[in-house]
């Protein structure tokens, strides 16, 4: 038996051991008695740096630990965030932290946790000190052991996209599956191990644990990965130098006893360079996350991440607002219409054209006229904002080209009247949105930002969708990395001087930075509605996303597709496999303070009375209760609209179908309520009759009971408007 000190959370269902094994810090969690990871070592390998101190250059912060001191501490606060699923978040845990002395170097670190009833969080913290100032991260060496084969829902680890769908397997089937999980047409995409995963890893264990490995606060550092360590596998994977985007062989295998099976290790993001953390102390790595319950609710209505990130550091937040909005976007996506003004050149040089003289392809979808139609949609039907892409000059060449110019973000083209529609769209009650497509050129970006913001500015956008589509360029970094991840929180606290809320595609995942800087509204970094147009995903997609993506905050999925079949609007033979009331339960489902109408105008108009839901659904919320959770089967939420006494409720579920309970009894006692419910009809069903739907209202009270059939691909919307 080592010794080791035992931290429980606050309940006490949470029991977190630390010690040092033979010199290597360790962990072992239990949650109600039930080993959730078992002995699992912590450590970083350094790479080389001349400028370390004679005989410390290669270092390593693995082995050879003493625990110098400990310290112990608890934390129980509530804090309100600018928007969120509730009014108030409670922060509660037991802090431990021991600081550890490596005496052949004389370097100390800091191993940090944070227990909570739901999970924990641990860090590595690095103090300035004579022996360390400067240092370059090889690898960190995270472990986080699992007690068994659980089923899993991954992503291949890739340093480049998370636009694949879910694989649901036992870890010991990740290898077998993994070349067949990769998306391997993704503009961008970089895989460095066949066991390699991405986080928020949700898993479940055979005797019903639900259990997840991500993290929080990841800032100036790499974006994590985990590798399984399976029983095939011989050596971890180490990547110094190169840029492949197919795993190779090891090159440096690590000096380390590998772990046993079933051992997940942490595998950083590289730099252009293969390198994955250049540090500074004092400084920290992000938290490690492992959030576990018996209960999936539980895994949707934590706070954990949030909490492990530092305050809000935006001084004024009143220009910050939940926003739905709908936009000039999807009849690009299906093919409809173009980005692009002209077809006329192979190639164009933004200095070089003279766009009143060059010939229009009559596809370009971002003209005035269409865009005033927008306008006036959403002013119709209450959407705040409307977002149109393909507006500004670039969009001739813009993808995977090695193009450093490729957008000024500043020039329209001649047929967007930039001032008019701005103007047009003011006096109509609704904002324009910003599409900044960067294309990965990401010094070509950061060198316009000002200007391109300033210019939003003048005309009156409060926000801007971004996009990183591509390879990066500079050639060979990688969207996570450290140097990646700074890029995209420079934009944001740029953007956040000039009073603009981001949703970032393409970026890293989310780590809960929303929390310190909530004009981060949404983002992408996942498979979003536009699959729907390259070929579809799968029905329990969304049933997954909750317990895997947002986890780190929320996603710019684009629901409200209406019209599921494309062929029947456009050459794009693509469907969506949902039914219409489900695409109403995701804006429940899939929580997100920004909210898109993605579908077109016409397509809503046809079905307008189902649209009302759209119209009437709040994106943000005083209160949230998960009532029914299955990962990759169904999900069912009722929230409180926020400064109101109204209730709306969303179930989705999967291929199979589901029958929601809804009891209500979080409504107000003695109170009445208008419910009306947006529901599969009877014989709907995602492929074969997506649009069979029925609308029923009636009057309810605290303590009815609401039984609903989901079709299969199915769901259901329900509004309670308080009298
Ligand atoms: C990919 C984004 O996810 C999509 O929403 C956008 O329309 C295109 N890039 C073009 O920027
Ligand atoms: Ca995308």
């Amino acid at each position: 038996m080592l010794w080791a000190t035992e931290v429980k959370s606050p309940n006490g269902n949470i029991v977190l051991n630390f010690m040092v094994d033979k010199g290597r810090p360790a962990y072992t969690l239990a949650y109600k008695d039930k080993e959730v990871v078992r002995l699992s070592h912590l450590g970083l390998e350094l790479a080389k740096d001349k400028h370390a101190s004679k005989g410390l250059e290669e270092t390593d912060l693995m082995d050879g630990f003493t625990i110098k001191s400990e310290r112990t501490g608890e934390q129980n606060e509530t804090w309100r965030p600018v928007w969120g699923e509730t009014a108030t978040i409670r922060n509660h845990y037991v802090e431990y932290a021991a600081t550890l002395l490596q005496p052949k170097t004389q370097r100390e670190i800091i191993i940090r946790f944070r227990v909570y009833d739901d999970g924990i969080g641990l860090r590595y913290e690095f103090p300035q000190q004579k022996e360390l100032n400067y240092f370059l991260i090889k690898e960190e060496r995270t472990e986080f052991a699992m007690t068994g084969d659980h089923t899993a829902w991954w992503l291949p680890g890739d340093y480049d996209t998370q636009e694949q769908m879910t694989q649901q397997t036992r870890l010991s089937e990740i290898r077998s599956r993994f070349n067949e999980a990769v998306n391997w047409g993704n503009s961008s995409v970089a895989v460095f191990s066949p066991t390699g995963v991405q986080t928020a890893l949700q898993m479940k264990s055979d005797d019903g644990l639900y259990i997840s490995i991500h993290e929080a606060a990841c800032l100036d550092y790499a974006t994590m990965h985990l590798e399984l360590v399976d029983a095939q596998t011989k050596a971890l994977t180490t990547k110094l130098s190169g840029n492949s985007n197919l795993y190779t062989p090891n090159p440096a295998p690590s000096p380390y006893p590998l772990p046993s099976p079933m051992t997940f290790v942490s595998h950083l993001t590289p730099d252009a360079t293969g390198l994955k953390g250049a540090m500074q102390t004092p400084c920290e790595t992000p938290w490690r996350t492992v959030m576990v319950s018996d209960d999936a609710r539980d895994m949707l209505s934590s706070n954990l991440i949030l909490n492990l990130n530092e305050p809000c550091k935006l001084e004024d937040t009143s220009w910050i607002h939940p926003t739905k909005y709908c936009g000039v976007w999807w009849e690009m996506i299906v093919g409809k219409s173009s980005w692009n003004y002209t077809d006329e050149f192979p190639s164009i040089k933004l200095d070089n054209i003279d766009w009143t003289k060059v010939k229009p392809n009559g596809r370009h979808a971002a003209n005035n006229e269409k865009v005033k139609r927008y306008i006036d949609f959403a002013a119709k039907n209450g959407l705040q904002e409307v977002l149109v892409e393909g507006w500004n000059v670039g969009w001739e060449d813009w993808a995977n080209l090695w193009k450093r110019d490729v957008f000024d973000f500043v020039t329209p083209y001649p047929d967007f009247d930039l001032k008019m529609l701005n103007d047009y769209a003011r006096q109509k009650g609704v904002k324009l949105l910003m599409h900044h497509e960067t294309s990965s050129s990401t010094q070509n970006y950061e060198r316009h930002l000002e200007q391109a913001f300033q210019l939003m500015n003048k005309y009156g956008y409060d926000a801007v969708k971004t996009g990183y589509v591509g390879d990066i360029i500079p050639r060979g970094d990688h969207h996570y990395s450290q140097s990646m991840n700074n890029h995209y929180l420079h934009v944001i606290k740029e953007a956040a001087k000039h009073h603009i809320m981001v949703n970032s595609h393409e970026a890293t995942r989310p780590t809960g930075l929303c929390r310190t800087y909530p004009n981060l509204v949404g983002g992408e970094s996942a498979r979003g509605t536009e699959y729907e147009a390259f070929g579809g995903s799968n029905p329990d997609h969304t049933c997954i996303l909750p317990f895997t993506r947002l986890q780190g905050g929320p996603m710019d999925y684009t629901p409200g597709i209406f019209v599921t079949k494309l062929s029947t609007w456009s050459d794009n033979s693509s469907w969506a496999r949902l039914t219409l009331a489900g695409s109403l339960a995701l804006y429940l489902t899939m929580y997100s303070p920004l909210q898109m109408a993605a579908d077109l105008p016409e397509h809503y108009e046809q079905f307008d009375d189902a649209f009302q839901f759209i119209r009437d659904v709040a994106c943000d919320w005083d209160e949230s209760i998960y009532l029914e959770a299955e990962p990759a089967d169904y999900i069912t939420v009722a929230r409180k609209a926020k400064g109101t006494d109204n209730w709306f409720v969303g179930g989705k579920c999967d291929e199979n179908g589901h029958k929601a309970v809804v009891r209500l009894d979080f409504l107000d006692k003695g109170r009445k309520y208008d419910c009306t419910i947006y529901a599969d009809a009877k014989d709907a069903h995602y492929e074969k009759n997506p649009q069979a739907y029925t609308i029923t209202r009636r009057t309810v009270k605290k303590g009815d009971v609401l039984k609903l059939q989901e079709a299969p691909g199915g769901g259901f919307a329900v509004s309670l408007i308080a009298k």
